[in-house]
């Protein structure tokens, strides 16, 4: 069986204004009907060789958590007193579970749109796992990205995937177009799949004060139904790093799966609008707002409301929430989670 635990910590403010701290990005219907967070606990349903899942979340995100979660599947949410980053959100729930346990932990804030061949990649991952690998989902690299870790394909591991040669998390992008086009490096999709032993080892040897002051405050924690609380004065201790710099870049015991199943980490208003289904000139209309393009082209409208209108623009973005209203050229993307209105929200 496999254990699935969920991480949700981010806040996506450069899905602004549709995003927000009120309404963050996981728990939002981004890409069909379904949130993200719905969507990544969908793709792996319990009974069907997943075990309930394991949420790891915070205090500000507890309420929809909850909400989406629903009752019927059991499962446990633990939940962080404060943000530490993935290293110790994994150990947390690595400190709740048995030791010869098989996590596969996802970010909840990703879309995938051909579930079946995650649910394979998942197979071979854990069977890695089970060997004793820590394992991560590699997703074919298209551009020179800076914001991804990068997996060096290294010498097969039977039918089930790779040794990860190398393990960089977020080069330069001098280096990204190098990796690049050498050809053998892959993107870390962010989806990992671990014994629990195996981790916590990993951990203990190349990240002592985590392993050890997240144990301590599992130990001092205390339930309450089904939500986890780690002792709030022991985690506010631990060291903040990510799991890409504080275990993978390590590790000897690295290896990949290839997984080809349409990821996107939706992380900027572009990479949302290549997600969804757009008209043969390339718009989408998303909302109950509705919109009016004449001469459009590549245009997408996201709207709570009022009506757009829009003439004669390409690779343009029209996004209205409420009281605010946001535009950006594709160029700009980036920018946004920079705009006073993300800031300040
Ligand atoms: N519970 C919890 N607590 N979750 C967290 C925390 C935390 O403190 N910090 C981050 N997360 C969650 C985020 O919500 C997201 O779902 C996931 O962990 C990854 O964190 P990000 O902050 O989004 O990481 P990243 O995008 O910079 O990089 C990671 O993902 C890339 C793919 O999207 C790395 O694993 C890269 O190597 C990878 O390429
Ligand atoms: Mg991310």
């Amino acid at each position: 069986k496999i254990v699935p635990v969920i991480l949700c910590g981010g806040s996506g403010t450069r899905l602004w204004p549709r995003s927000r701290a009120s309404k963050p990005k996981p728990f939002l219907p981004l890409v069909g009907d379904s949130t993200l967070f719905e969507a990544a606990l969908a793709r792996c349903p319990v009974g069907e060789g997943f075990d309930p899942p394991v949420v790891v979340t915070g205090h500000k995100h507890l309420d929809h958590v909850e909400e989406q979660l629903g009752s019927s599947d059991g499962g446990q949410i633990i939940v962080e007193p404060m943000a530490r980053n993935t290293a110790a959100a994994i150990a947390l729930a690595a400190c709740r579970l048995p030791e010869d346990a098989v996590m596969l932990v996802c970010p909840s804030d990703h879309h995938i749109g051909n579930p079946k061949a995650f649910a394979q990649s998942a197979i071979a991952a854990a069977e890695l796992a089970e060997d004793g690998w820590l394992v991560s989902f590699g997703i074919e690299a298209t551009a020179p990205e800076t914001g991804f870790g990068y997996l060096k394909r290294g010498e097969a591991i039977g039918a089930k995937g790779f040794r990860t040669a190398q393990f960089v998390e977020k080069p330069d992008l001098e280096t990204a177009k190098r990796f690049l086009a050498e050809g053998i490096y892959a993107w870390n999709g962010g989806i990992f799949a671990f014994r629990v032993k195996d981790f916590l080892g990993e951990l203990a040897a190349h990240r002592p004060q985590i392993a050890a002051v997240v144990a301590d405050a599992v130990a001092k924690g205390r339930e309450d139904g089904r939500r986890f609380h780690p002792d709030a004065e022991t985690f506010a201790g631990v060291e903040s790093d990510s799991v890409d710099y504080a275990v993978m870049e390590n590790t000897q015991r690295a290896a990949m799966v290839p997984a080809d199943m349409n990821w996107s980490d939706i992380g900027n208003w572009h990479a949302l609008h290549e997600a969804l289904e757009r008209d043969a000139d390339g718009n989408s209309v998303r909302g109950p707002g509705k919109a009016e393009l004449v001469d459009c082209h590549n245009v997408l409208v996201d709207s709570d409301g009022p009506r757009v209108s829009v003439i004669g623009l390409e690779d343009v973005i029209v996004v209205v929430d409420g009281d605010d209203i946001m535009v950006t050229t594709v160029a700009g993307v980036q920018k946004v989670g920079k705009l006073d209105g993300a800031a300040n929200q």
